[in-house]
């Protein structure tokens, strides 16, 4: 059993390396932006294209495999996550971020088995990064292994999180009295590199503390959900409690204790579920 899931993993990292080499293509010509839910939802014919070209491949090797890709659901296909194997796709996580070539932009894929995370994958494809991890046997950038920072002092962190617009003006308001709340624990710093996946490597990696965020999708998180925690880190939900995927909704950070401590501060939004619909 383990090694076939292995063998999705080498498939997986190939495809990534393809999709990785069609968006640095991309970023050498003009980009087209279509805007998707709102002016500042935005999508391009690269995150279609890239997204075709890793569902195909994986399809063709895996047919009986169910897939949730981002662009996908945004053409209609079910967002609802199954016991079968599914790959859990983000063809361009950091899409704002391609199309300004801000130098944060992903590839990011998830596999789950009975609706665990087997493995995960993130391509930082401007820094030419590729996080992987597979459960129980580790994280790694560009092959080498990495960890957390291992901080448990809030005060002497760094944390991450994304701020975007909001028509409904009481999420806006309390997004930011979160962002608030945290920069007067006081913390070092907050900063928003502006890709999920990418964000959680940098606290894999020990460059950040903790991550959170609400109001992103599964695709987002989870490729870097498993690289989190094989580097030793922790996956929570929002509100301190167990992480799930479909929930939009998470808090990564180095030790249990940064998490409480973020969890103990923000004000939680409704944000509804990828799954709802199917639900
Ligand atoms: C976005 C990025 C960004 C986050 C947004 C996501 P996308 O993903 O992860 O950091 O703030 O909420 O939608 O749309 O570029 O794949």
């Amino acid at each position: 059993m383990s090694d076939k899931w292995q063998e999705c993993m080498d498939h997986c990292v190939e495809v990534t390396k393809q999709a990785g080499k069609m968006i640095h293509e991309a970023l050498q010509k003009d980009i087209a932006v279509m805007e998707k839910s709102s002016p500042v939802d935005l999508v391009t014919e690269t995150d279609q294209k890239v997204e075709r070209l890793i569902i195909s491949s994986i399809k063709e090797k895996y047919p009986t495999h169910s897939f949730i890709g981002e662009e996908s659901v945004a053409a209609g296909a079910p967002s609802v996550l199954t016991d079968d194997p599914t790959w859990i796709i983000d063809p361009i996580d950091g899409t704002t971020n391609f199309v300004h070539r801000f130098p944060f932009v992903s590839v990011s894929i998830g596999f789950t088995v009975m609706k665990e995370i087997e493995f995960g994958i993130v391509y930082s494809c401007m820094e030419d990064k590729m996080y992987t991890a597979r459960k129980g046997k580790g994280a790694f950038c560009n092959g080498l292994p990495i960890k957390v920072s291992g901080q448990k002092d809030i005060s002497q962190s760094l944390v991450l999180t994304e701020m975007g617009f909001k028509k409904d003006a009481e999420h806006f308001k309390t997004m930011l009295a979160n962002v608030r709340r945290i920069l007067t624990i006081p913390v070092h710093g907050i900063r928003s590199p502006g890709s999920a996946a990418i964000n959680m490597c940098l606290v894999a990696s020990g460059s950040a503390d903790a991550y959170y965020h609400m109001g992103i999708h599964c695709w987002d998180m989870a490729g870097g959900a498993a690289v989190v925690r094989e580097a030793g880190g922790v996956v929570v939900d929002i509100s301190g409690g167990t992480f799930d995927l479909m929930s939009r909704r998470l808090i990564v950070a180095s030790t249990r204790a940064i998490a409480d401590r973020i969890a103990e501060e923000i004000t939680e939004l409704d944000v509804g579920r990828d799954d709802a619909d199917g639900q």
